[in-house]
């Protein structure tokens, strides 16, 4: 009798799915109506209502990748009701793939497992390959290869092909396991890492590699990145692809660079007593680089003005003085700001009372004074404890006095400590960490600086990228960090000895809390650099770039590639690449087999 109550024609004639929808249209009707309607009949024991709603509540949002094998799991669901539920979504997917082809969107793995939830069933392996443009919308979806997945068979060719016939961004590749297993076998992790490497080269991001089996699915983009599942495959604004996660060595690109020979002689000056701009260590300094810098640059540029926007020590501006009337100096360190303030600025100075504060400086003892903010935090690690007194007095007596100084007369006392302070660091050059000693000897001694000669002048603190939308030069040199070593945390001793407003610090190394986080360090990299580019207003730009790509460790991997650099910089104007060996800046992790200095002339 039960049963009978349950049976679909019981119920009163307005409510069957049927004639509602007749009634009122499909939009009255529930997602169970509507598949009550598609299944006709029920199964015994369960009306056709009532086995609707248990398909629907089973599966929920994973309908629409119902499988027949799924649907045959349901007990009374026979092969024909399975197939009829199976092919009426496979028709209305395939129609809808077809009219908004170009308006799929593939944000994560979960969109790619819908546009290919057929493939898991499939007995034998297939790949197929989803191509995306540049807003990740899908372009086409191709079937590569059926049969066994081989590495000696499957030719990247195959792949590229279509994309750069299509003008693909990107590329997602789904591969099925028969098994019912995803795990990645030998031969798959081969294969990704073939074709990553492929697409590095041809400039078409591999953004996923997906395994798809009865079992579930492996995402090589959320495992490399180790995220949880569905996580967006752009981060932080930015396409990642597997070549970012993956510890693949750069595929050797072949960019048109000519090698220059210097011709440009560069005499440092040499002042006995006095520190000179470029006496410090600094990673990246292009000190030892210069003649060949501006071989080029006298060769390739001209004009009036030199912006030099990321300008570190400042050797570069220094020897642009000597060509160019107008200098314009940026960086965000508060250190390189007062140095440069110090070196270059154009303020009142007199050197005779620098020369006796210097004086009076280097007669003070460590073992006379009290301990004070600095040696408390830096005494017998970075600096002796008596040195590390004297720097902490000498900061404190140079804000003192300040209101008895001019603001160069400020900033050439501070440099000078600076410079003194590198000096005698117990470290490698930067403060990442200290030399652990027993006893690390006094020697304290401050110089004056020598300053550079310079008609005119600008001197700006600020991010790159927002100082370019409001200066103007004949020629803009730019040399960012290209890996992801924070300049503001290597030199976090020096900015909190020039800000002085003595903060917490942290950790074994000292350091206060993040301040100037560069985003040329970060995954964005790239997007600030093409950002930068745009808005440069200049005859030329001048990009030093160099491939400390081979390096094993992950921090010491451009985030920017040579390819990536040219292809922003064409889009500018006219781009000649220079070349030069080089061996550079080593903290005993660094590859240096072919390493190479790259200089981009761009007139635009
Ligand atoms: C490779 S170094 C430049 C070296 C310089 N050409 C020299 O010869 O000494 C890069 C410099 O860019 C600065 N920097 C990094 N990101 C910056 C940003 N977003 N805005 C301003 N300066 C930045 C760092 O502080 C660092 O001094």
């Amino acid at each position: 009798m039960e049963e009978k109550k349950n049976r679909i024609k019981d119920l009163p004639k307005i409510e069957r799915p049927r004639e509602k929808f007749l009634k009122k249209g499909p939009e009255a009707l529930s997602k169970s109506d509507l598949l009550a309607i598609l299944l006709g009949s029920g199964v015994k024991g369960k009306n056709v209502q009532k086995l609707a709603q248990q398909i629907i509540k089973k599966f929920g949002k994973a309908f629409l990748n119902i499988t027949v094998d799924d649907l045959l799991k349901i007990s009374g669901i026979g092969q024909v009701k399975a197939l009829q539920i199976a092919s009426a979504i496979s028709l209305v997917k395939r129609f809808y793939e077809e009219e908004k082809g170009n308006e799929i969107v593939i944000k994560n793995s979960k969109d790619v497992i819908s546009l290919t939830y057929d493939l898991r069933d499939k007995k034998k392996e297939y790949l197929i390959c989803l191509y995306l443009n540049a807003r990740n919308v899908l372009i086409k979806k191709e079937t590569i290869s059926i049969g066994t997945l081989d590495k000696s068979l499957l030719h990247p060719r195959e792949i590229f092909y279509p994309a750069v016939e299509l003008n693909s961004a990107s590329i997602i590749l789904v591969h099925n396991h028969p098994t019912g297993d995803p795990t990645p076998s030998k031969e798959d992790n081969t294969i990704v890492e073939k074709i990553v490497q492929a697409g590095e080269i041809m400039g078409i991001s591999v953004i996923d590699f997906i395994i798809t089996a009865k079992n579930g699915n492996y995402s090589f983009h959320e495992v490399l990145r180790g995220v949880d599942e569905n996580i967006d495959y752009v981060a932080e604004g930015v396409q990642v692809g597997l070549f970012d996660f993956l510890e693949i060595k750069k595929p050797t690109y072949e960019i048109d660079a000519k090698k220059i020979k210097e011709n440009y002689f560069y005499i440092p000056q040499v002042k006995q007593n006095h520190i000179q701009l470029h006496n410090r260590r600094y990673i990246g300094s292009k000190h030892k680089l210069i003649e060949w810098i501006f071989s080029v640059i006298n060769k390739e540029c001209g004009g009036d003005s030199f912006a030099d926007v990321f300008a570190g020590t400042g050797i570069v501006s220094a020897i642009a003085t000597k060509h160019f009337k107008k200098i314009i100096l940026n960086d965000f360190l508060y250190s390189n700001y007062a140095i440069y303030q110090a070196f270059f600025g154009n303020g009142e100075w007199n050197k005779n009372k620098i020369d006796n504060i210097i004086k009076d400086y280097n007669n003070i003892y460590g073992e006379d004074l009290e301990d004070n903010y600095f040696s408390n935090y830096f005494g017998g690690k970075y600096f002796s404890y008596n040195s590390s007194k004297i720097i902490g007095f000498v900061r404190e007596n140079i804000e003192k006095n300040k209101n008895n100084l001019t603001s160069r007369e400020y900033y050439m006392l501070i440099a000078s400590l600076l410079y003194t302070v590198d000096k005698i660091a117990n470290t490698v050059g930067h403060y990442d960490a200290y030399f652990k000693k027993d006893s690390i000897n006094d020697d304290f001694f401050m110089k004056p600086i020598d300053p550079v000669n310079v008609d005119e002048i600008s001197i700006f603190r600020e991010d790159t990228n927002l100082l370019v939308k409001k200066i103007k030069a004949d020629v803009v040199y730019i040399d960012p960090p290209y890996n992801s070593r924070q300049y503001s945390r290597f030199y976090h001793v020096l900015e909190t000895l020039t800000k002085w407003d003595k903060p917490k610090l942290h950790g074994v190394a000292l350091k206060p809390d993040p301040e100037n986080m560069s985003d040329y360090c970060r995954i964005n990299a790239k997007t600030r650099f093409a950002e930068l580019v745009r808005y440069i207003d200049a005859r030329y730009l001048v990009v030093s770039y160099n491939n400390t790509y081979d390096s094993k460790s992950n921090s010491s991997k451009n985030k920017i590639t040579l390819q990536e650099i040219e292809k922003i910089l064409q889009r500018k104007g006219k781009t000649k690449v220079f070349e030069k060996d080089y061996k550079y800046f080593n903290a005993g992790n660094t590859n240096f087999n072919n390493h190479k200095e790259y200089l981009f002339v761009t007139k635009v």
